[in-house]
């Protein structure tokens, strides 16, 4: 199958049918803009594996996203859509990239979800990017980011709500868009460890890719928690 885009951690094929492509995951982990690097064995199959579930969780929630369903332990399948360059990065609690920007101390919690978006473009440094400059750059329309923001807030509900269930914060969580043949905006990429931020409530332990940002160590061993848990919907 032909290649239609490969990027740090992942590689999109083009199926047969033309509206339809394979998500392969791989065990790189990059982080600060690609500064950093490794591979992390066996981290594709989780990412794969622990996204499914999310996504299908989203699905029954009424909150649409491109997975159609799970082809092996590296590989989905999903509705091809064209991505919109930005990412929207929606936060409970302070962490990241917030607590350096703002000064706000690291687990302050918010008293309604943060919502922010950046450009995605690595050599400009994913600067940030507001609802104005997404419209008048010709991304999206204003209705089209009023869809956005109402399902990234949607999706906050659902997904704090799984996690939950399991002993695990939803710190904060990053989503892509895209957009169908007909125009339809739905959640597209991945939501997994490495786009959210976990944390387990009972031990304050990092389950997520913080773990390799910070070199704490046990990458594995924390998606394969985070993985366990949801399957059995509890601690
Ligand atoms: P940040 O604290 O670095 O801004 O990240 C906020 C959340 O978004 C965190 O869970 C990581 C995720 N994220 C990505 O998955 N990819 C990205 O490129 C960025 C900037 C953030
Ligand atoms: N993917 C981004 C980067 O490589 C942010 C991150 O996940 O740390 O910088």
């Amino acid at each position: 199958m032909d290649i239609i885009a490969e990027g740090h951690s992942k590689i999109i094929y083009q199926t047969p049918d033309n509206d339809r492509i394979e998500m392969y995951f791989k065990d790189t982990a990059t982080a600060f803009h690609n500064i950093k690097r490794a591979k992390i064995i066996g981290k594709g199959q989780y990412v794969n594996k622990i996204s499914a579930f999310l996504f299908q969780q989203l699905k029954t929630a009424g909150v649409d996203n491109h997975f159609i369903e799970t082809i092996d332990d590296r590989r989905m399948l999903c509705l091809k859509t064209e991505v919109l360059p930005l990412r929207v990065i929606v936060r409970n609690s302070a962490a990241g990239s917030v607590c350096a920007r703002f000064g706000i101390k690291e687990g302050t919690v918010f008293s309604e979800p943060v919502y922010e978006m950046n450009y995605k473009s690595e050599t400009l440094d994913n600067p940030f990017l507001n609802e104005h400059m997404a419209v008048a750059f010709g991304f999206v329309t204003h209705d089209e980011m009023a869809l956005i923001s109402h399902i990234a807030h949607q999706a906050n509900k659902v997904l704090t709500e799984v996690f939950n269930k399991c002993g695990i914060s939803l710190v904060d969580f990053k989503l892509e868009f895209g957009r169908l043949s007909n125009g339809t905006l739905i959640i597209a990429d991945e939501i997994s460890p490495d786009t959210c931020r976990l944390v387990d409530k009972a031990t304050g332990t990092h389950l997520d890719k913080d773990r390799f940002r910070h070199d704490m160590g046990d990458i594995i061993n924390a998606y394969q928690t985070v993985l366990t848990r949801l399957n059995y919907g509890r601690l």
